[in-house]
């Protein structure tokens, strides 16, 4: 590992806690978790950074540094607080119009991951938007888990069972899920994997579900695997 890691880009005007270069001072990717619900994949994340698959060799591991709910009384939160990890809770400004909204929210937790080095993000069940200054500032380092096989069935407003109702009433022979990189747009960034499943006759989008989330414990580990490695590569390119 060298210094450079530990020199990820951090936004340019992104606020106080953000502006210029920040030091990470441990060897170690600090990774946000945001969430809206249950949880089970951030519980899937927890496991896997307690079973040392975040750890990557002598120098290199990823460590979930906190948690950000948009949603008051996630159980996500309460899997967080058991595991030890910090967590926050930040709901969007019903009152503002929805790209100030998202914005206003995107700023909020921004400045959440600057307060604690974070270099990766990941969305996991997260139903807000992100946009604005995040976007850019973590570009590259947002990852996102979809319940279908982007570009299938992603974009505005497929989320939860409608997904999984699409798939079947389109007559898909199968589904799954997609970790992709997070851009501007919605469910559009690159995709790191897949992960698929069979539509089974006679299924109903919760049963489809449940077949595809138990699919998406081990694609969103696998991910988080796949953007440690990258970054650390990344600061040793740069
Ligand atoms: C998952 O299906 C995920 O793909 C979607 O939201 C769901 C979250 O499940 N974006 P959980 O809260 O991790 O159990």
């Amino acid at each position: 590992m060298n210094e450079s890691l530990r020199q990820i880009n951090k936004p340019a005007g992104g606020g106080a806690c953000c502006s210029g270069k920040v030091l990470n001072p441990s060897l170690t990717i600090n990774i946000i978790v945001l969430v809206s619900g249950n949880g089970t994949n951030l519980a899937a994340l927890i496991r896997a950074e307690q079973d040392g698959r975040f750890r990557r060799g002598k120098d290199l591991s990823g460590r979930i540094a906190a948690v950000i709910s948009d949603r008051s009384g996630a159980y996500a939160l309460t899997r967080a607080e058991a595991a030890g990890i910090p967590s926050f809770t930040e709901t969007p400004a019903l009152a503002l119009p929805k790209a100030e909204r998202r914005r206003e929210l995107s700023g909020r937790i921004l400045r959440i991951a600057c307060e604690h080095n974070a270099d990766l993000i990941i969305l996991a069940g997260f139903l807000s938007i992100l946009e604005g200054d995040i976007i850019e500032a973590y570009g590259g380092r947002i990852i996102n888990i979809h319940p279908s096989l982007l570009p299938k069935f992603g974009g505005p407003g497929m989320y939860g069972e409608r997904v999984h109702r699409a798939v079947i009433e389109a007559g898909e022979k199968e589904s799954g899920c997609t970790v992709h990189i997070v851009d501007a747009g919605t469910d559009t960034g690159p995709v790191l994997l897949r992960r698929r499943v069979p539509v089974i006759a006679g299924d109903n989008p919760a049963a489809l579900a449940e077949r595809i989330h138990r699919e998406e414990h081990r694609a969103i580990t696998d991910a988080a695997v796949m953007m440690i490695e990258r970054l650390a590569k990344r600061g040793g390119e740069s």
